[in-house]
């Protein structure tokens, strides 16, 4: 309940950082489009489906999408589903059913969505997917995203980097003890990303791995093992809290480092390391874990120097993607991309538009999060959206 009061004071801040507009990589912050575009717009629907409300993260995407469109003079139906996938399929119909032109989708299954998708296409209704890749399906026309490869690489470096094994390139500094314990975290397994992040991940740990420098204990390796459905705090809490009752003598004894890929997944392992009483900050003890989304509960805990690291994904840069590829659509021509090979989504390589992600360390987010007016300096204080 907390975290969604949360995330609905963040609503405020979303449609405040929209506002702020935020240059996207090449395709740059939508237009707001002339008066002559707004009228032949006007009456163009687009709907934007998004999969959930309890983190921040999809509210911020959600808002900024909706009042670039806007600007640009269309109409917009905005859902969020819950994270439940019934639900976000009739969502979708009721957008077709409804005369949408164009649909931007954040899938909660990546999989779920082929006959919505099919009916859409027979229609001539194109399709962008949104930061999650919408697999086996031919109806997907585009695709905006940051390079989710990438974020593993950065999640895995920052975790090697907090553990002294290398600097913040991924350089080794050759000073690390042998045996280090790690355990890994994985996302939701029908989220195609959440194997980019995983791939990314363990491509970067595996040497250190090999030489015998980390190791992973539980001998929990495969994602199916450390997978979290739906990205679920409390699931991740729970895995953790079985892990350091199962390995780590009920107490964490040994464990230095836990790989996370979403900053929720963060707090879930944090809550259950401090429960057994480590830390309760990385200095005292508290093992390295990262993160992704810089949720600002997480960013005020890496002030705090309780979580280590996050990867920044500029919501605002990847709407103004989405809303640059949606002009493009609806004006006939078709979207640049800047990436046409990495995401096959099973029945084609869909066009893809990547953004470049960064890593914020306590020392960063001055510069990352309160200068780029992400989040303002008392936000990052009380860990609470404004
Ligand atoms: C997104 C991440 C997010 C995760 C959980 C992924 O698809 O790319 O930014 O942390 O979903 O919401």
């Amino acid at each position: 309940m907390r975290r969604i009061g949360m995330a609905i004071v963040g609503i405020a801040t979303a449609l405040a950082l929209a506002a702020c507009g935020g240059t996207g990589a090449g395709g740059g912050a939508p237009t707001g489009g002339s008066t002559a575009n707004n009228q032949a717009a006007g009456d163009t629907l687009v709907g934007v489906a998004m999969p959930t409300q309890t983190s921040e993260r999809w509210i911020a995407d959600g808002n900024a999408v909706k009042k670039g469109l806007t600007d640009a003079g269309y109409k917009v139906d905005l859902q969020y589903a819950n994270d439940d996938i019934p639900t976000q399929t009739q969502q979708i119909d009721a957008m077709i059913t409804a005369g949408a032109k164009l649909l931007i989708i954040a899938a909660i299954d990546g999989t779920a969505l082929t006959s919505q998708l099919q009916n859409a296409a027979s229609k001539g209704i194109k399709v962008i997917a949104y930061d999650r890749l919408i697999r086996d399906s031919e109806n997907v026309d585009f695709y905006v995203s940051f390079d989710n490869y990438k974020v593993g690489v950065a999640q895995a470096t920052a975790l090697l980097y907090g553990m002294g094994i290398t600097d913040r390139d991924g350089k080794a500094t050759g000073s690390a003890p042998k045996g280090q314990n790690i355990e890994m975290f994985a996302g939701s397994l029908d989220d195609n990303n959440a194997h980019f992040f995983w791939n990314g991940a363990q491509d970067t740990l595996k040497p250190f791995i090999a030489n015998g420098t980390l190791v992973v204990k539980s001998k929990q390796t495969t994602i199916e093992q450390a997978a979290t459905l739906r990205w679920l705090q409390e699931t991740a809490q729970k895995r953790m809290e079985d892990l350091l009752t199962s390995t780590y003598g009920g107490k964490g004894t040994g464990l230095k480092g836990v790989l996370s890929p979403y900053d929720g997944i963060s707090r879930g392992i944090i809550t259950a390391l401090q429960g057994v009483g480590m830390g309760p900050t990385i200095k005292e003890g508290l093992p390295i874990v990262t993160g992704q989304d810089a949720e600002i509960a997480s960013v005020k805990l890496i002030a705090d120097g309780v979580q280590s690291s996050t990867i920044f994904k500029d919501t605002r840069k990847l709407a103004a993607q989405a809303v640059t590829a949606s002009q493009a659509f609806l004006s006939g021509k078709t979207p640049e991309p800047n990436n046409t090979k990495d995401y096959d989504n099973g029945k084609k390589i869909v066009p893809s538009y990547l953004l470049e992600v960064d890593t914020v360390y306590a020392d960063t987010i001055q510069a990352m999060l309160i200068d780029s007016g992400y989040w303002t300096a008392d936000e990052v204080k009380s860990g609470v959206a404004k």
